[in-house]
Order: structure tokens, then C-alpha cells, then sequence
């Protein structure tokens, strides 16, 4: 997070306040955080005390001419690493879904390129509310990152969801944001340069799934998104459209690939679907084997109705689904296996029975140090037979499966 610059924009709710403790969270971690007031947020935390805290001008108005002569609106949004909106009101959530841009705030949203990030904060009621919602659905399909709201008492007297999540948990889902290991950019050689997959769509799945039990709980997995954040970004890097389909990983999705966030396995599923039809697919997402079939559409309460009993059903196989696709399979269906006995064996059992081309294939055991580590080593089960790559960090390892899949298609 060191040197980032975080431009801040603060909605007019009760938890602006909260926003004075971001600010400095924020500079502890060695951000710049530069504020913009909406109107109504002035009147929770003074402009004064904002700028006094933050080291900075305060940015508030649209039509301030001397400021637009020194930078525009389009520059202020664009200077940034992230735009944090803390607290996100329900207004401010209709606007950015609506695409609405009638002062500073909402207009630097609409005009930026970068990541946003969102903190909604509301009374329980507004938040339910199915038009917040439908903001939120828009809002999250668009690629808006969301943390919180917090579930507990709240100004108003009520009780529920829409409490602002505390200033350390929005500093986490910045520094997740950020992506502190956002793939590097990768040294481009001359074939690079070539863009050999110039024209070709690509579509991958990454990261984990979460499978409901409740509202508030959910049954997941370690994957950090890594390779598959890699791997999308050595495609893009050679020339291709990328739909990156993504569970919630810990890292942010890279740079230009059109980012399709899901949360479930039917979900990811779904959006494999629609973004099809594509020359090549790439499934490096940890799916869950199973989802809860009996989750509840409300919060399981202790001791009511005596320890719940889980009833699993079995999600799709996403893989081997597109790979035994008639239509609209891609040319080229690539799929992993983490293994930790006889990788080769059952690799090539596992490419055999979902009926994909290649099947990159790693050793996981304990001791290996693959599963959150930097390297990889891994084996291309094709049907030719079986190649060993040695040993290499997760970016080598989708460097050469990008150029492999060119050389491919
Ligand atoms: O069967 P296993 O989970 O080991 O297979 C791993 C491969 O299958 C990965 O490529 C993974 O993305 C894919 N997969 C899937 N849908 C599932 C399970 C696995 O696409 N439900």
C-alpha cells in the first residue's frame, strides 16, 4: 500500500465520521488520500477538518472553475490508484448504478479508469430495500468492489445490516484491492510484441467459489486466485480479450480483461455460459465440490431449532461440462488438477474422463510449498503424453501456457 494514492470520496451519512479514521489508517500505511466531499456529506464532517486531517484540498465542487483549470475532474480520477466510496449512501449507490453525473462525486466515478471500491452504509430498511439491491447487483456485475455493511445497532435505533464497516476493514479490502501481488508485468520478447492472440477470446476462471449457508455464512476454500489472475494477464498480454471469471480471490484481477465477478459455482457457471462462444478456456478456479442444498434465507440462530444439519447436492463440473459442449465448445479446453500422489496417473485419468485437451497438472503435497507459495511446478498432460516444466514462479508458469495456447489456436 506504501505510496498509493487513494482518492476518497465521502457520501453524506451518519458514518462520515468514520471516514476521519480512515483517512488516518489510510496515511499510517504510507497512502496519500485525497478527499472529495459530496454536499450532503458536508453536513456530517466539516470540509475543514477533512482537509486539516488529510493534508490535502478538499475537492467539492464541479463547477469550481480555478480547480478545473488547475485539474480537471477527469485527471483527479484518474491520478488515483483506487476510488474509495466510504460511506457509500443509498443515493450515491442509485447514481453510480444509474450512470448519473450531476456533481463532483458522481461525475469522477463515471469518469475514471480506475478500481472502485464501495463502503455502503444505511439504515437497515434503505439497505434491504429491493432497489438497493438491484444497485448492488448492478453495481457488483460492473466490477465495484463492496465491503461490508456490518450487521448491528445502528444511529437510527434499528438493527440489521447497513452499519458501515470499521475503518480497519475497509484499510483490509483497500490492501486487497490494491493487490499486493497483482501479477508483475511480464517482459515482453519479440513474440509478444507480435500479439500472436490478437483477435481471439479467451475465457478463465479463478479463485475460489463460496456456497451459501445462510445470509451471512458460507462454505469455501484457500485458492488465492494467483494463477488464474496470471494466467489471464500473460493472454491479455498477448493480444487476446480476456473474460475473467472470478470467485472472490485475495488479489485484485488484473488490468484490462473484462472482469465477471461471481460468488457460486452455478454462478461461475452462468457466466461461462455468457461469455461464450470463445476460442479458448482456461479453468483454473477451485470449485466446490458441493453446495449446501437446505441453506437458509435467514441468519441460522443458536440454540432455536438445535444443531442444523448440512444437505449437500453436487455443483456442476464446469470443465468437463464446456469441455462436452456440442456447439459451442471452445477449440481449446484447458483445465488443472492438484494432485498429491501419482500427479501423472491421475492427471491423465482426470483429462481422459472430463474430456478436456490439456490438463496442466501440479503437485501439492505438503512440503511442496505450492498452495499459497510463488512457484509452481507443474506437468502438460496433453494427448501426446505428459511434459514436466522445471520448477518457476506462477507468472513463468502462465507465460508458457499463454504462449502454448498461441501456439495452439
Ligand atoms: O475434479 P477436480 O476438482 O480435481 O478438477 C479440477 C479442474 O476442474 C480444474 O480445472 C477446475 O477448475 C475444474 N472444475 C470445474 N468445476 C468443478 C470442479 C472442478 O470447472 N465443479
Amino acid at each position: 500500500m506504501q505510496g498509493s494514492r487513494i482518492l476518497l470520496v465521502i457520501g453524506g451519512g451518519i458514518a462520515a465520521f468514520k471516514s476521519l479514521t480512515l483517512i488516518r489508517d489510510l496515511q499510517r500505511e504510507g497512502c496519500r488520500v485525497v478527499p472529495v466531499l459530496t454536499r450532503a456529506a458536508e453536513e456530517f464532517v466539516t470540509p475543514l477538518s477533512v482537509a486539516a486531517l488529510a493534508g490535502e484540498d478538499v475537492h467539492r465542487d464541479l463547477f469550481d472553475l480555478t480547480r478545473e483549470a488547475e485539474m480537471g475532474h477527469i485527471q483527479l480520477s484518474r491520478d488515483a490508484d483506487l476510488v474509495v466510496v466510504a460511506p457509500a449512501t443509498a443515493d450515491l449507490m442509485a447514481k453510480m448504478a444509474g450512470g448519473h453525473a450531476d456533481d463532483l462525486a458522481s461525475t469522477l466515478l463515471m469518469a475514471t479508469d480506475k478500481r472502485v471500491l464501495i463502503a455502503p452504509a444505511m439504515n437497515v430498511r434503505m439497505w434491504l430495500h429491493p432497489a438497493t439491491q438491484r444497485n448492488l447487483a448492478t453495481l457488483k456485475q460492473d466490477g465495484v468492489l463492496v465491503v461490508g455493511p456490518d450487521e448491528g445497532d445502528m444511529a437510527c435505533g434499528e438493527f440489521g445490516p447497513g452499519r458501515a464497516a470499521e475503518p480497519q476493514d475497509i484499510v483490509a479490502a483497500i490492501r486487497g484491492a490494491l493487490g499486493p501481488a497483482r501479477p508483475a508485468p511480464l517482459r515482453l520478447g519479440p513474440e509478444v510484441a507480435a500479439k500472436p492472440l490478437k483477435g481471439r477470446h479467451v475465457v478463465v476462471t479463478s479463485g475460489p467459489t463460496r456456497e451459501p449457508i445462510d445470509p451471512v455464512r458460507y462454505i469455501s476454500n484457500h485458492s488465492s486466485g494467483a494463477q488464474g489472475s496470471a494466467i489471464a494477464a500473460a493472454l491479455r498480454d498477448l493480444g487476446a480479450r480476456v473474460s475473467f471469471v472470478t470467485g472472490p480471490a485475495q488479489f485484485a484481477p488484473p488490468e484490462g480483461v473484462e472482469v465477471i465477478p461471481v460468488q457460486t459455482a452455478d454462478e461461475m457457471q452462468a457466466a461461462v455460459e455468457a461469455a461464450l462462444p470463445a476460442d479458448a478456456a482456461v479453468m483454473a478456479a477451485a470449485v466446490a465440490d458441493w453446495k449446501v442444498a437446505n441453506a437458509a434465507d435467514r441468519k441460522m440462530k443458536k440454540g432455536r431449532d438445535g444443531m442444523p444439519v448440512l444437505e449437500f447436492a453436487e455443483n456442476p463440473d464446469i470443465l468437463a461440462w464446456v469441455s462436452q459442449l456440442a456447439e459451442r465448445r471452445p477449440q481449446l479446453v484447458v483445465g488443472f488438477a492438484a494432485e498429491t500422489n501419482d500427479v501423472i496417473a491421475n492427471a491423465t485419468a482426470k483429462r481422459q474422463r472430463k474430456r478436456c485437451d490439456w490438463i496442466v497438472a501440479n503437485d501439492v503435497s505438503a512440503g511442496t510449498g505450492t498452495f499459497g507459495g510463488e512457484d509452481n511446478t507443474v506437468t502438460l498432460i496433453s494427448a501426446d503424453g505428459a511434459e514436466s516444466w522445471p520448477r518457476m514462479g506462477k507468472d513463468a508458469v502462465a507465460r508458457k501456457l499463454a504462449e502454448r495456447i498461441a501456439e495452439a489456436l
